[in-house]
Order: structure tokens, then C-alpha cells, then sequence
């Protein structure tokens, strides 16, 4: 059945020129997520771990912190009792939340490193993609305009003491402990700075007359990142995705009229490059472009005018 999860590791920007702030992951979140098809059929899914083969994955060794083998399979139960009787207490409790199948439910639970020592921990739960409770500092809270749901949720939450007693456990002190121990084994990786590579290429075009320039930027670590096309507001930044060998890649667009095109520049900021951002030019590439064109085209014409001409004295010749 469900195990536990694996590391899900969020990023928060380093803020400001704060020399201490953590430059590299710092919470930990685990996102399960319940999707109910009707009254009879439910089931539960969620990052990192296996629900067919009942394994936990581990992709990195330092991915149980300085937790013991045993102490993981320990964990395991709670969290197997907890998915599955959650699912139990949904199906029993339909009517009274008003929901409709089918439905989902989503949570977001886990805690977080601040600047200096400070965890936070919180789980957050929403229904159809509406936040409808968050459980923060030992307290059960309905979200703003969640109506009755919310207070329901919380009410049932104290009928359900044990199950209660052990969520706020592994909120308040089982995921610090882990977070702290994770980041502490895992330090030379998370905190490895990697350069990014960055290039210009154009893609599909919008419209009659415009261009889609695109600066791609890729293989960075860790993941804060700043890439701009210089002074044009119609800037677009994609998602930053995840290459495969645990860096990173962003591809940043922007729209414009073929004829503003040159001189036009992207510019990647990022850790490690220190202060020498990187300023891609895509004038460079459009002049490139120009000379070709200034040298294929007269030359091509140059061969047509030669062959027509050599054709003509070659027919006259045959005839006289
Ligand atoms: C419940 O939903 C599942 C999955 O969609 C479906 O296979 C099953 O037939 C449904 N059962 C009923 C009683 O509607
Ligand atoms: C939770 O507790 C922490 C520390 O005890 C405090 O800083 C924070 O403001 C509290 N949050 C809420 C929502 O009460
Ligand atoms: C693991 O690390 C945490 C945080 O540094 C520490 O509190 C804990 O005692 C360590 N050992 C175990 C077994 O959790």
C-alpha cells in the first residue's frame, strides 16, 4: 500500500542581500492527493512513493537524512493507517460535507526552514481546488470562504483525537528532525553551484510580421534564477522544469515586429555566476543572417545571369 513519501523539495528565493539566507532548498512537502469516482471506487496518490509495489523510493543516499533504516519502516505505519483510513472517514462523511462525486482532494503538508533556526510546520487541504482547511501551530483552521466545510473538517479533526495527536506529531516533530538531518547530509549537493548555459532561437511565429524570440537557459543549480529580454515589457517566463541529471531549465519568449528585432538582448542572472550575468545579443545571429543573405543572393543571381547569358551565345552560335 502507500508509503512514505519521498523528498519533495521546495524552493524558496533567497531574499534581498540577506549573505545568510539558505541558497538552497529548505522545506520539505509531501503532496498527497485522493481523487473519489463515486461512492464504491477511491484512490490515493502522491509524489515519490510506489502505492502498486508498497516501496518507498529513495533517489539520493543522504534521502533518509540521518534517520536509521528502522526508524523509517517505523514511520511507514502511520502514514499507511492515515491515507487509508482518511479515505474511510471521506466516504462515511459525504453527505454531511455536501460533495458530489466525483471529487478530489488535495493536501500540501510538510515544514519549512526560515532564515536562522525557525521550522514552521502546516498542512494545507483543498477540495475541487478550493483551499477548505489549514492545520497550523497544533490549531485547525477553515479557510476564508469555505463555508461550513472547513468547521466540519475541524469538528470532525477532534472527534478523531488519535489520528490528530499523530499528524501533529509528524508535523511539529518528526519533519523538522528529517528536514534538519536531510539537509545536513544532503549539504554538498544542495548547496553545488552549477553554471547555466544559455542560447537564442525563434520559434513558431505569432502572427504576420512578428517574432518569437526565445532565450533558453539551462543546467543551472540551484533553482532561483533571473532571465529577462532587456527593457521589453512583453516578457513571457515559462515554468522553471527539471533536467534530468538534477539541474534545472527555464525558457523565457517574447513577442515582437520583425523590424525591432536587432540589438535586442537576454540576460541571465544567477548564483553561480557571481556578478557576471550572461547578455546574449540577438542582433549577433540577425547580422549573421544579413551577411549570408547579402552574399547568397547577389551570388545566386550573379550564376543565373552567367548561365542565361552562356545559353543565349550557345543557341546564336548553333543557329548561325
Ligand atoms: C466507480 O468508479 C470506477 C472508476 O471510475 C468505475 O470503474 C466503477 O464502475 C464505478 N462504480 C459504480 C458503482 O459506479
Ligand atoms: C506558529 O508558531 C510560530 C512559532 O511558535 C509563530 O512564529 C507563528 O506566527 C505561528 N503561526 C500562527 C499562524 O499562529
Ligand atoms: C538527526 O538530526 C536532528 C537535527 O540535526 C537531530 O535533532 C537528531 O537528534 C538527529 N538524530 C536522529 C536519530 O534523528
Amino acid at each position: 500500500m502507500l508509503l512514505l513519501p519521498l523528498l519533495l523539495l521546495v524552493v524558496i528565493l533567497p531574499g534581498g542581500d540577506n549573505k545568510d539566507m539558505f541558497q538552497w532548498p529548505t522545506s520539505y512537502h509531501i503532496i498527497p492527493i485522493w481523487t473519489f469516482a463515486n461512492s464504491s471506487w477511491a484512490q490515493n496518490q502522491g509524489s515519490g512513493w510506489d502505492s502498486d509495489l508498497g516501496t518507498t523510493i529513495f533517489l539520493k543516499s543522504w534521502s533518509k537524512g540521518n534517520f536509521s533504516d528502522e526508524e523509517m519502516t517505523e514511520l511507514q505505519d502511520p502514514f499507511g493507517v492515515y491515507f487509508i483510513g482518511f479515505t474511510r472517514v471521506v466516504q462515511d462523511h459525504v453527505s454531511e460535507f455536501q460533495v458530489e462525486y466525483p471529487f478530489v482532494i488535495q493536501v500540501i503538508a510538510g515544514c519549512e526552514l526560515h532564515s536562522g533556526e525557525a521550522i514552521g510546520s502546516s498542512l494545507r487541504g483543498a477540495l475541487g481546488g478550493l483551499d477548505f482547511v489549514r492545520i497550523q501551530n497544533d490549531s485547525c483552521v477553515p479557510a476564508p470562504n469555505s463555508g461550513s466545510r472547513g468547521q466540519k473538517f475541524c469538528a470532525l479533526m477532534t472527534q478523531y483525537q488519535g489520528t490528530s495527536n499523530i499528524i501533529e506529531r509528524l508535523l511539529s516533530e518528526t519533519c523538522p528532525r528529517y528536514l534538519l538531518g536531510v539537509l545536513d547530509a544532503g549539504k554538498a549537493e544542495l548547496q553545488k553551484q552549477v553554471k547555466p548555459e544559455a542560447w537564442l532561437s525563434s520559434g513558431p511565429t505569432p502572427g504576420p510580421g512578428c517574432l518569437l524570440l526565445v532565450c533558453h537557459v539551462s543546467g543551472f543549480y540551484p533553482k532561483p534564477v533571473w532571465v529577462m529580454w532587456m527593457r521589453q515589457p512583453g516578457t513571457q517566463q515559462g515554468d522553471i522544469m527539471p533536467n534530468a541529471d538534477w539541474t534545472w531549465y527555464l525558457r523565457v519568449t517574447l513577442d515582437v515586429a520583425a523590424g525591432e528585432v536587432a540589438g535586442l538582448s537576454c540576460q541571465v542572472r544567477h548564483s553561480s555566476l557571481g556578478e557576471q550575468d550572461i547578455i546574449l545579443y540577438w542582433g549577433h545571429l540577425a547580422y549573421i543572417g544579413l551577411i549570408l543573405v547579402a552574399i547568397i543572393v547577389p551570388s545566386l543571381i550573379l550564376c543565373i545571369c552567367l548561365a542565361l547569358w552562356f545559353w543565349r551565345r550557345w543557341s546564336y552560335q548553333n543557329i548561325s
